[in-house]
């Protein structure tokens, strides 16, 4: 019956011996990561070109298919866990939370039910019990991991809707109910308005002042005139870290809106919430206790490689209701006495990502997850004091957590050339955005293994680049203005 030759089956001594291979390139990636160009040098389906178009009829060997990834698809990758990755949110895979992702694959438990996988179920309650006391959050918060902060967005938005109109879950959403965001609030939220069906009439993107932070006093004026309008004001979304400039939405002034006038506060710490953990930056989340929901991804700043992302609410029961929906096969015995996390989302199979959590809460301890975030924001204040002191470099916007924005003073055309350079040396990636309608660098720094000279010579080369840009630009001049 078990035909090897057929079926390919590794045997225990072929798993090892494979298993130490994949170890040892695994750690030497750590040792070399930085000999490799963080952006890879690859067009739009290059890679495809080099690979079968069909899949193999015959099993391959390990070795051919490791020999493949290390030659066709590792250079083709953009490599985001590597120290001179600054671009969009900078983020880590550390060491155990790798070993933990081996482990959970190798159970491959689905943790939809406490039934179907009590220690997942369990360990995910445990991790998400730790998380909030560091983040000094109230007990009555009830977390659950979801994929991605998209997700935990769109979940909260359902409880909201939930929470505003009971009858939406039988009878569908009621027109008017609206949903008041930022100008810098992520696109996720809007995207959770759309798939919940708010629609995008209903979104409304309440101002920013200097600091690119939601005015309050703007998101009343829009609360009463859609309440007099006769629309159902249902959710306010407040950002603790925005995407583009990293600001903190004045938390505390809109939970006080959102509770006058009885709406849902989420907050969207993905990125902000980690820095909650430094002591020193715990006011990041100062009126969050207040929140209906708030989601922070450790896959951000907490070492947990792609993805897991928290969601904590304190009206679980909220969430329940307007997720839940059981069927016969899916019912046990422990329903009325153990949590089944499918209850609390669209979603039915789910990951063991809390493992992942586990191993590096216990592997660096509070202790250590603070040092390694400290350490992201001290280089960014140290970048941002470099920048000052350039003339010919100007900040963005402030620097709240560890993400600088800049620009160069020469305009939107020079920093786009500028990035694009940057880009394509392979030394360090950087991403961009536009605030006040101007284009601009953002230098973001997460990476567990970033150091000062990742940094220092980072910004040493923008300078560099910048300069030669600068010659160029003067020779095209002359060269422009010669007969
Ligand atoms: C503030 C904020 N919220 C939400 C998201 C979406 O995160 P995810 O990729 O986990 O869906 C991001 C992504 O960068 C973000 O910056």
């Amino acid at each position: 019956m078990n035909d090897e030759s057929d079926f390919r089956v590794m045997k225990p001594e072929e798993f090892l011996a494979a298993a130490e291979q994949h170890a040892r390139w695994i750690a030497r990636y750590f040792e070399n990561v930085r000999e490799f160009p963080v952006l890879p040098n690859t067009g739009p389906g290059e890679l495809t070109k080099t690979l079968p178009a069909s899949a193999p009829e015959h099993g391959e060997a390990i070795d051919d298919i490791f020999e493949d990834f290390q030659s066709l698809i590792f250079p083709a990758l953009t490599l985001w866990n590597h120290p001179r990755f600054f671009g969009y949110f900078a983020i880590s895979s550390s060491p155990p939370a790798i070993l933990a992702e081996m482990l959970a694959a190798t159970v491959n438990v689905n943790a939809m039910l406490w039934k179907a996988a009590p220690a997942a179920t369990e360990l995910e309650q445990v991790t998400l019990s730790w998380l909030r006391q560091w983040l000094q959050l109230p007990p009555e918060f009830f977390g659950i991991i979801y994929d991605t902060a998209s997700v935990s967005t769109f979940q909260a938005l359902s409880a909201a809707r939930e929470w505003t109109d009971p009858e939406s879950r039988t009878k569908g959403m009621r027109p008017g109910m609206t949903v008041y965001l930022s100008e810098q609030t992520h696109s996720s939220a809007e995207k959770a308005a759309l798939a919940l069906g708010f629609g995008q009439e209903h979104v409304r993107k309440i101002g920013v002042d200097a600091q690119f932070r939601m005015r309050p006093e703007l998101l009343e004026t829009a609360i009463v005139s859609d309440r007099a309008a006769g629309r159902r004001p249902c959710c306010v979304v407040a950002t603790v870290g925005t995407t583009s400039a990293a600001s903190i939405d004045p938390v505390p002034a809109i939970a006080g809106i959102a509770e006058k006038h009885n709406l849902w506060l989420h907050v969207d710490a993905a990125y902000g919430g980690s820095a909650a953990l430094v002591p020193e930056m715990r006011q990041v989340l100062d009126g969050a206790a207040r929140a209906h929901s708030l989601v922070m991804n450790p896959h951000k700043g907490l070492f947990v490689p792609v993805d897991l992302s928290v969601l904590y609410t304190r009206y679980p029961e909220v969430l329940r209701r307007a997720a839940s929906l059981s069927a016969e096969y899916l019912k046990t015995e422990e329903d009325a006495s153990a949590v089944n996390y499918m209850d609390y989302g669209i979603q039915l199979g789910r990951r063991f990502r809390a493992l992942k959590l586990w191993y590096v809460f216990r592997f660096y301890g509070h202790e250590g997850v603070v040092s390694i975030l400290r350490e992201g924001l001290r280089l960014a204040r140290l970048l941002k004091h470099w920048i000052d002191a350039d003339p010919d470099f100007e900040l963005a916007a402030p620097v709240e957590l560890s993400l600088v924005c800049f620009r160069h003073r020469a305009g939107d055309a020079f920093n786009r050339r500028l990035l694009a350079e940057i880009n394509a040396s392979g030394k360090a990636l950087l991403s961009h955005t536009v605030l006040n309608g101007r284009y601009v660098s953002r230098f973001a720094i997460g990476n567990m293994q970033t150091s000062e000279a990742d940094v220092r010579e980072t910004w040493a080369s923008i300078q560099e680049t910048a300069s030669r840009l600068g010659n160029v630009r003067l020779d095209e001049g002359r060269l422009g203005a010669a007969p």
